[in-house]
């Protein structure tokens, strides 16, 4: 679709650096990339340790390919120093504490210092402007609120760019749409799943989406695919960015999309700095390269983090809108692929061949399951709402959706169709992956 937001016609709306010279963004990448990893090193007992082990110091970094020399650090690595341990700050200098779950054992701790929490207002700020916010806007915040980021990230954000901020969090989703109607809300932050949710619920209610005030969408925290854009942008006529972060490096507002050109994250370089780097070697790859994303903070007090492995795979690309490198769309954490008699899937593998039919949903969940000695893999997938598929369709249907996934992935699948709401709806990241493997 067009794009229904603003040209930004006024390129000093944006941080200077955000068109700054590659040299002049690499010079102060070089200088913060100093100060950090000294503040990591003199301050947190982990990184003076991991150093010493290596045999690197922060002397050592003479230019920005220096940090291949450093260690990497591991979610593991944080759990072990549970729940304060990678502070780099006294306690009482840190005003902010978020944490993730994750699906086993403690969960990761981060924590911001008043600067912190600051820098990445302005960062969400600079996302949501990109996005095509201004001062002025509705925001409306479905992102959960609480120790997960995209709640209170999305929230500082969208008030220090001066906007009306709506902080309503997941849930109730009856009640997001009278929010969204009945104060006019332009902008929402919401996952793509709960979006989609969101949508089923405006039909529900017999209201028409397209004509809802909202003109921009900023989903992230969870992979989506070109196709889901697609379908958000349709089903609403608007705008649907894409958001990424993780807490570990902040919270959301680490890369956003710009509504101008729609190509990729825009990475906010100045204070993250990105490596992609071989998942199994570990090596740094060239800018254009698919691998595993990894970063190291510029600024950040309270927690600094040294490359960072963050398990998502993606590849670097060169800025456009920006002077500021892209990421290209997330396709998958290396932790989602599932391994099914030795061949390599992705969940987004599954949702873009759900797409092509227009007479699924797509709500889905993938299965794993043993059969035999083999694993298995079944795509649970809804019909659209209004479209029951009576026996012969539904037995097309999920012969196609089969058909077209081992075409595109080369992995047999079962499909199993439920009837429409059938499949729990996520308030905020949805579970793709069921494992229902015996484990014995
Ligand atoms: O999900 C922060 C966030 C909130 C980002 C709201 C965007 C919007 P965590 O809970 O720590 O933080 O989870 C981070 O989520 O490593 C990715 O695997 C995934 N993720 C986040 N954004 C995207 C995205 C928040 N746009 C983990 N596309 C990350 C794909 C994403 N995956």
């Amino acid at each position: 679709m067009t794009s229904m937001a603003q040209p930004l016609d006024r390129r000093d709306d944006l941080d200077p650096i955000e068109i700054a010279s590659r040299d002049e963004i690499a010079a102060l990448q070089l200088t913060r990339l100093r100060w950090s990893l000294d503040h990591a090193y003199r301050n947190v007992p982990h990184y003076k340790t991991a150093f010493d082990a290596a045999g690197v110091h922060p002397d050592d970094l003479r230019d920005h390919c220096d940090l291949a020399k450093f260690p990497f650090t591991a979610k593991s690595d944080l759990r072990a120093n549970y729940p304060f341990g990678m502070f780099a700050v006294p306690r009482n200098e840190v005003v902010r504490v978020h944490a993730s779950s994750g699906t086993t054992g403690k969960p990761t701790v981060v924590g911001y210092t008043q600067n912190d929490v600051d820098m990445w207002a302005d960062l969400m700020a600079r996302s949501i402007r990109a996005a095509g916010g201004r001062a002025g806007d509705i925001v409306h915040v479905s992102y959960g609120y609480g120790l997960f980021t995209g709640g209170l990230g999305a929230h500082y954000g969208a008030e220090k760019l001066g906007c009306t901020v709506i902080p309503v969090s997941g849930g109730m989703t009856e009640r997001q749409v009278q929010l969204i109607e009945d104060f006019g809300a332009e902008i929402i932050m919401v996952t793509p799943s709960y979006m989609l949710a969101i949508a089923d619920e405006y039909k529900r209610q017999g209201l028409d989406p397209r004509k809802s005030p909202l003109r921009v969408g900023m989903h992230g925290a969870e992979p989506w695919t070109p196709a889901m854009r697609q379908e958000i942008e349709q089903t609403f006529d608007m705008d649907a960015l894409d958001l990424y972060g993780l807490s570990e490096v902040i919270g959301p507002g680490v890369a956003c999309e710009c509504v101008e050109t729609k190509d990729g994250l825009h990475l906010w370089e100045d204070h993250f700095y990105p490596e992609v780097v071989d998942p199994e070697t570990g090596d740094v790859l060239p800018d254009g390269e698919v691998g595993e994303l990894v970063f190291t903070s510029l600024t950040k007090e309270a927690f600094p983090i040294v490359r960072y492995r963050t398990r998502d795979l993606t590849r670097l690309l060169p800025g456009t809108a920006r002077s500021m490198r892209r990421m290209e769309k997330v396709t998958g954490r290396s932790d989602d692929m599932m391994i099914v008699r030795g061949v390599n899937v992705f969940p987004s593998q599954i949702e873009e061949q759900i797409f092509k039919d227009e007479r699924l949903s797509p709500h889905y969940l993938l299965e794993l399951s043993s059969k035999g000695r083999l694993d298995a893999l079944t795509v649970v997938v809804e019909p659209r709402p209004g479209r029951p598929l009576d026996g012969d369709a539904s037995d097309d249907a999920s012969a196609r959706l089969a058909e077209h996934v081992k075409a595109a992935a080369g992995v047999h699948v079962d499909v199993r169709l439920v009837p429409v709401g059938g499949i729990e709806r996520s308030m905020g990241k949805a579970k793709r992956i069921v494992d229902l493997r015996d484990r014995g």
